[in-house]
């Protein structure tokens, strides 16, 4: 194996990011990467380090705890000048994230849930009409995408007529690389008037979905309007595009050995444990997003000063040898925990929500083609150009009808 730090961009690592941070993780685990505009952070890729970061409430979230250097280069999210999108929960810390935590809870009680569950049905069987009909199904494209987005409109309760266009505009804040970082700032312009106007309506009739909650929190005091759009953008952000790369990620590590997806058409008992090593294995949200020690600390040896920024590689620690015996084999219901939805207070609010959608996707498909196949070899699926997330651009099949 390469004695030299292995590339974290470029055609290579996009297209199988895993011998890098399998260098990482045995030569340098904690390991001081270079970023856009001159930055750099310190990149965490062992599974007990990454663990005891999420954990550690001295490792801030607010982008204003970040050093200078930081935050000259502008890595923050590419919408950081606007209150009106980013005063949400990702982006604070206690007691803040206490709060805002707690009220956006409530687009996932069960009720809720269920009710989501139900539309989630609904439209699956629908795409997978289309699918059957098709006759280049790409189930990104036709299934991994829509699903979530359908969802996510439901939580916010978007009328039907507005739909289509919320759905255009998504599709551009899901552009990934550094370089497209222009194009999604001038998108959430849009975002920002839209959700506004959204809460206005709400403000004139309640209603109930998760912004009449979020807007009664305002009234009676508990939510700035800032918080209240910032909410239901992050619901957008963060629970769109992971969903779409766990459905995606997840019928790629089932259709790349075809026994896989035949051992679950003959056991649907493992859809269920078949999530979770998926999960694992191929992480939708390849880092965590930014921490920063609010104190001068120590991870896996190394010396962290305050500020200096941290990212947590979820990808990495999935497939950590010291955690998981056999960590790069597929053994659905291994029932050992991943850290794909993080870990500590800022884990992920929508989980329990991301497993529904990917187990009502995969498991139409099932149901209705046994003799799924990639329609392509592997080597030609294209990955998103990313360090951030880990999705696949497309994914053409063979239905075997
Ligand atoms: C937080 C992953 C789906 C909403 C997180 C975090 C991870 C994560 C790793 C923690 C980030 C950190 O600590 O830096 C995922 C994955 C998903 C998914 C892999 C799909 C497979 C969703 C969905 C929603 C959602 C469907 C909501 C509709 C959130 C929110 C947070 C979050 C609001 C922030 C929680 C906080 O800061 O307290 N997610 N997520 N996520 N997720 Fe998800």
């Amino acid at each position: 194996m390469s004695v030299s730090p292995p590339q974290l961009h470029g055609p290579e690592f996009e297209s199988d990011p895993h011998p890098a941070y399998r260098w990482l993780r045995e030569h340098s685990p904690v390991h001081r990467v270079d970023l856009p505009g001159g930055a750099w952070a310190w990149l965490v890729t062992r599974h007990a380090d990454a663990r005891r970061v999420l954990a550690d409430p001295d490792m801030l979230k607010d982008p204003a705890a970040g050093d200078a250097a930081w935050r000259a280069a502008g890595l923050g999210l590419p919408y950081d000048h606007r209150p009106s999108l980013v005063r949400s929960m990702v982006n604070v810390d206690a007691p803040d994230h206490t709060r805002l935590r707690r009220v956006a809870g409530g687009a996932f009680t069960p009720r809720r849930v269920r009710a989501l569950k139900e539309s989630a049905e609904r439209v699956t069987a629908d795409l997978v009409d289309r699918i059957a009909a098709s006759d280049r199904p790409d189930l990104v494209r036709d299934l991994a995408y829509p699903l979530p987005i359908a969802i996510i409109c439901d939580i916010l309760g978007v009328p039907g007529a507005d739909r289509p266009e919320f759905h255009r505009r998504a599709a551009v804040i899901d552009s990934s690389s550094y370089e497209e970082m222009e194009a999604v700032a001038a998108t959430t312009d849009w975002f920002d008037r839209y959700l506004g106007e959204l809460m206005e309506a709400r403000l004139a009739e309640p209603s109930d979905d998760l912004l009449g909650d979020l807007v009664e929190a305002h009234r009676s005091g508990e939510l700035s309007r800032d918080e209240v759009t910032s909410t239901a953008f992050l619901l957008l952000v963060a629970g769109h595009e992971t969903t779409v790369a766990l459905i995606g990620n997840m019928l790629f590590t089932l259709l790349r050995r075809p026994e896989r997806w035949e051992g679950l058409c003959a056991d649907p008992a493992l859809l269920g444990p078949a999530v979770e090593e998926s999960l694992r294995l191929e992480s939708p949200l390849q880092n965590a997003t930014w921490r920063f020690p609010g104190k001068p600390t120590t991870v896996g040896g190394v010396a962290l000063e305050a500020g200096e920024p941290v990212l947590v590689s979820l990808l990495s620690a999935g497939r950590d040898p010291g955690r998981y015996d056999d960590a790069d084999g597929f053994r659905p219901g291994r029932g050992d925990a991943h850290l794909a939805f993080g870990h500590g207070a800022h884990f992920c609010v929508g989980a329990q929500l991301a497993r529904m959608e990917a187990r009502v996707a995969v498991g139409a498909l099932l149901d209705r083609f046994p003799g799924l196949r990639l329609a392509v070899d592997e080597s030609e699926l294209r990955w998103w150009p990313s360090m951030i997330m880990h999705g696949l651009f497309a994914l053409p099949v063979r239905t075997g009808r």
